[in-house]
Parts: C-alpha cells; sequence; structure tokens
C-alpha cells in the first residue's frame, strides 16, 4: 500500500480544512464488530501501518465495542501510539440500576478521549431522541472527554427536501444549552443515513453544503467563534477512493468511517488521504 503513496516523503498538499486551522478527525467506528483478539489485531496492524509523520496533520481515534476498549488502551499505551481512543456510545448517569449499560466515566477511567452520541443507528433502531443524545453528550462533557455527536436526514427526508431542516433541528436539540465555548470544542458528524453502509456516498458538493449548513447553523446559534472552531466530520460509506475529494471540501473536518475502518490497510489509507489526493 506505501508503494502507491503519491507523495511519499514530501510534504502534503494543503486541503480546505488543512487552511481553517481545524485539525482533521479520522474515526474508525468498529461498530459490533471484532472481539479483542481481533481488536488487538487491527489496532496492532494499523499502528504497523501509519509512520509518526502520518499523525502530523490528522487525529486519528478508533472506536471499538466496550468489551474491546481495555485491550486496546493496554496496546496504545504500551507503545505509546498516537491514536486516540473512543466509544461508540455511553449512559447518561454516571453510576447507578442501569443493567447492561455504561458510563461516561467508566470510559474517562480507559483514557477515552471521544464517544460517539447520537449515532444515526442508536437513534434508528434504540429510538434516541435529541434530548437523550444531549444528555449524553452533556455526560461525556462532564468527564472531560469529547463528544462525536451524530446528525443526518433519511432518504424519504431528502427526497422531501426536508434534509436541511432535519439536520438544523438534530443539531439544535442535540447541542440545545450548551455554551458557546463548548459547543467549539465538539466534534459534529453529518452522516445522511442513507449512505451509511451502503455503498452511496453523498457527493463530496453535497457533503459540503450539509456541512457548511451545520456551520452557519452552529454559527447562528453560538456564534462565528464556536462554529469555525467546531470540527465536522463526514461519515457514510468513506473508502480509501473517495476520502482525498471528500476532505478537500472546505467545511468537511474529518470522516466518521464504519465499514472501513476494520480493516487496518484501508483505514490506513483514509488518514492518509491527503497522499493519494489527485
Ligand atoms: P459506513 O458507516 O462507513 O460503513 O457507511 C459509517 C458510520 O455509520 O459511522
Amino acid at each position: 500500500m506505501r508503494g502507491r503513496r503519491k507523495s511519499a516523503g514530501r510534504e502534503p498538499a494543503a486541503t480546505g480544512s488543512g487552511s481553517s486551522g481545524r485539525t482533521p478527525l479520522i474515526s474508525g467506528n468498529w461498530k459490533m464488530n471484532h472481539n479483542h483478539f481481533e481488536a488487538i489485531q487491527t489496532i496492532q496492524k494499523l499502528a504497523y501501518a501509519l509512520n509518526r509523520d502520518d499523525y502530523r496533520h490528522t487525529d486519528v481515534s478508533v472506536h471499538p465495542p466496550f468489551t474491546d476498549l481495555r485491550s486496546v488502551q493496554t496496546v496504545l499505551q504500551a507503545d505509546d501510539i498516537p491514536i486516540a481512543l473512543g466509544a461508540q456510545d455511553c449512559h447518561t448517569a454516571d453510576s447507578g440500576a442501569f443493567t447492561g449499560e455504561v458510563s461516561a466515566a467508566m470510559l474517562a477511567k480507559l483514557d477515552v478521549t471521544y464517544v460517539i452520541v447520537g449515532h444515526s443507528e442508536r437513534r434508528a433502531l434504540f429510538g434516541e431522541s435529541d434530548e437523550l443524545v444531549n444528555a449524553k453528550a452533556r455526560a461525556v462533557l462532564r468527564h472531560g472527554m469529547v463528544p462525536i455527536v451524530c446528525v443526518g436526514e433519511t432518504v424519504d427526508q431528502r427526497r422531501a427536501g426536508q434534509a436541511h431542516d432535519v439536520v438544523a433541528g438534530q443539531l439544535a436539540g442535540s447541542l440545545d444549552g450548551l455554551d458557546a465555548a463548548v459547543v467549539g470544542t465538539l466534534v459534529v458528524a453529518y452522516e445522511p443515513v442513507w449512505a451509511i453502509g451502503t455503498g452511496e456516498t453523498a457527493t463530496p458538493a453535497d457533503a459540503q453544503d450539509m456541512c457548511a449548513h451545520v456551520r452557519s447553523q452552529a454559527a447562528d446559534r453560538w456564534g462565528s467563534d464556536a462554529a469555525s472552531a467546531l470540527r465536522i466530520q463526514y461519515g457514510g460509506s468513506v473508502k480509501p477512493s473517495n476520502a482525498p475529494d471528500l476532505m478537500e471540501q472546505p467545511d468537511i473536518d474529518g470522516a466518521l468511517v464504519g465499514g472501513a475502518s476494520l480493516a487496518a490497510a484501508d483505514f490506513s489509507r483514509i488518514v492518509n488521504y491527503r497522499l493519494y489526493a489527485a
């Protein structure tokens, strides 16, 4: 794979988000895949595939299932690997009688940095509302971690011309009541539901359009400083082949990657999207 890099050893070209002052964040959402043995293997392969230099321009996180977190944390720390540990969800309370749940406090103890909240699968399959997503984001923040707050419209909503309103509503509800200073530290992931796991990606122009919309909504509510600091990821069938064009867009500051994050070879190429740009 490395032999196919276009500019190996040279300074990569600046991209849209590179000139914004926002450091891109490429996150791998493993969903309910990889047991802890497979997780250890994957994170070791990923560390092997990435050079120290590769982390210079881009933050990287992996979000394994809860049962893998301790194993992955141990590998990352033992070898001082600059990949941030992430989780896929958490409960709103710090502890208590919530059988089967995991708290943000527990994740913070494992040195988790980023927690995905409000992923569309949780919204659709587990009935999560904006109100619940808001409470989860607050729990994550309370424990010094960064929420990755997911928003995105369904195909029916897009066809009905409601995509912008739906995304604006999810953003407002999920971040309701947060201070501008806090909003500037967050990550929002725009993931059109119709593009997740389907192989169908939003065009770079459509993805840019919605990410710009998220930023302008954020500016209206929390001011331009918060909006210009906010990192906005695109997610939905991101692959090594489409990552460079998506990441070139000025309002796209990273990617939330599902399927293509399960194999280290693919995910490392996405992390290194700059080296494969046309
Ligand atoms: P996908 O998933 O890359 O497999 O489409 C993205 C996500 O759900 O975060």
